[in-house]
């Protein structure tokens, strides 16, 4: 039986699910979330690398508020930062010297972080970035790759996510975008490419010669899969950005500070014109940064151009971030040995699971995120590689039926198959989380039938 039987451990989240549907359109406040099977489930209270549902159901918790949650749930720390700072003001849309202290420890932290600009989440960050970065070149395309997601605004959803009949061939792909209502004449100012092939990625520059503004590119490609770039293609990004006279935007929301406090632009040696921030920077709180060269940042700095917003540098976000951030500077030059240590053990153990019961799971990534893929029936083994290779071998609906096994053995991964580790995950969490998980895949090897 592919859908396992309606369980009554979620009682409780049905009933708040079906009362929400009343007052809350489609009944969650962002689409993705509507995917959690069997319901979409409401929390009580998290702590460390726990999570309870209201259900009384507690989960060892690898999704982690979509990898924002890189210090665990409610540290004590960042709880106390931000009562203490909500005594003072919760917000005061205008300058305190906390907005400095977190710029400077950006600074301190990312190399190519000559001048940053607070934003409430990091769709906000990729609209600003690509704006400055038309009106810094004067030019009006912006390259970015096929699966790599940069928020849900018109212009950062362009090629996500897009479907086999109509994403074009292997050297042209479509511009498409997967939202209704979004402005046509947008997609026209996107040049889509082929993640991890420098060949191609070079012929698609040389086809808009001159008009490209900026590249843009999820570092290590995390919405899809969890494929990091092939050996020279950020260096071959680099170079093709400096030939043309392109901005190149790191886009590290996911990224940033989990691959090491200088990110993956550290990790990999690459230094971009933009970087995007979110998530981890504000460990849970609605915080985002765009960062990059003082002389990348001058049509912001004269006012030329807009960047706005009545919540940017709010003093509460503000006093969590720095927390954050001391948090990882506290980690030493180490950070994230440990986080990978542990991703890859997770990683190691889903994989001895998955041969010992013949489940065609490919845990896939650096550890401190990863992917699990689900190959379909015939589908070749070894590493994915793009956005098309991933569409053509992961089995969708198998993996939701095991994402939905390991969460009724309380092991909790994201929807899509991304796994994160915490600070706060220890070896006894990983430990306990594949002693969990061996119940799931037995579960699963009985119940799912090709
Ligand atoms: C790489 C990347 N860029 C941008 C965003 C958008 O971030 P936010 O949801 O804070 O707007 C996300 C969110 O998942 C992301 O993963």
């Amino acid at each position: 039986m592919n859908s396992a039987v309606p369980s009554s451990r979620f009682t409780k989240s049905r009933a708040l699910f079906a009362r929400a549907q009343g007052s809350i359109a489609g009944g969650v406040n962002s689409g993705i979330r509507n995917m959690e099977q069997p319901v979409p489930l409401y929390f009580s209270h998290g702590q460390g690398s726990r999570l309870w549902d209201v259900d009384g159901n507690e989960y060892i918790d690898f999704q982690l508020g979509q990898g924002a949650l890189l210090y665990g749930h409610a540290p004590a720390g960042m709880a106390r930062a931000i009562a203490e700072q909500a005594q003072r003001g919760v917000h005061w849309a205008a300058q305190s010297e906390l907005e400095i202290e977190v710029a400077e420890r950006l600074q301190r932290m990312i190399p190519s972080a000559e001048r940053v600009r607070f934003n409430s989440s990091a769709t906000e960050v990729v609209l600003a970035a690509f704006r400055l970065s038309r009106a810094h070149t004067g030019k009006p395309l912006i390259l970015k790759f096929e699966g790599h997601y940069h928020g849900w605004g018109d212009e950062g959803l362009v090629g996500f996510a897009s479907p086999p009949d109509r994403w074009g061939d292997d050297e042209e792909p479509a511009r498409l975008h997967p939202s209704a209502g979004v402005i046509r004449e947008v997609l026209n100012q996107f040049v889509v490419a082929r993640w991890n092939d420098a060949d191609h990625l070079r012929r698609r520059v040389a086809q808009h010669h001159g008009r490209i503004a900026a590249i843009v590119c999820e570092p290590c490609l995390c919405n899809t899969g969890c494929i990091e770039p092939a050996p020279g293609l950020l260096a071959t990004i680099r170079e093709l950005c400096d030939a043309e006279g392109a901005l190149m935007i790191a886009d590290e929301t996911i990224t940033g500070f989990r691959f090491g406090s200088g990110g993956a632009q550290a990790r990999y040696g690459v230094t971009p014109d933009l970087t995007i921030l979110g998530k981890a920077i504000g460990g849970g709180v609605p915080f985002a940064a765009l960062a990059g060269r003082e002389a990348v940042f001058a049509k912001i700095i004269q006012g030329e151009v807009v960047h706005a917003g009545t919540l940017n540098a709010n003093p509460l976000c503000l006093a969590a971030s720095k927390w954050c951030l001391d948090t990882v500077l506290g980690q030493g030059p180490h950070h994230p040995k440990g986080l990978t240590e542990l991703g890859r053990t997770l990683m190691r153990g889903l994989s001895d699971l998955a041969a010992q019961y013949q489940v065609p799971l490919q845990p896939q990534g650096p550890g401190l995120v990863f992917h699990t893929t689900m190959r379909k029936t015939g589908a070749e083994t070894g590493g994915v590689h793009d956005y098309r290779d991933y569409v053509r071998r992961h089995d969708a609906p198998r993996w939701a039926h095991l994402r939905r096994c390991l969460l009724e053995s309380g092991v909790r991964a994201i929807e899509r198959g991304l796994w994160f580790v915490s600070l706060a995950h220890s070896a006894t969490d990983i430990d306990e989380a594949l002693r969990r998980a061996e119940s799931a895949f037995a579960r699963h090897a009985t119940e799912w039938i090709a």
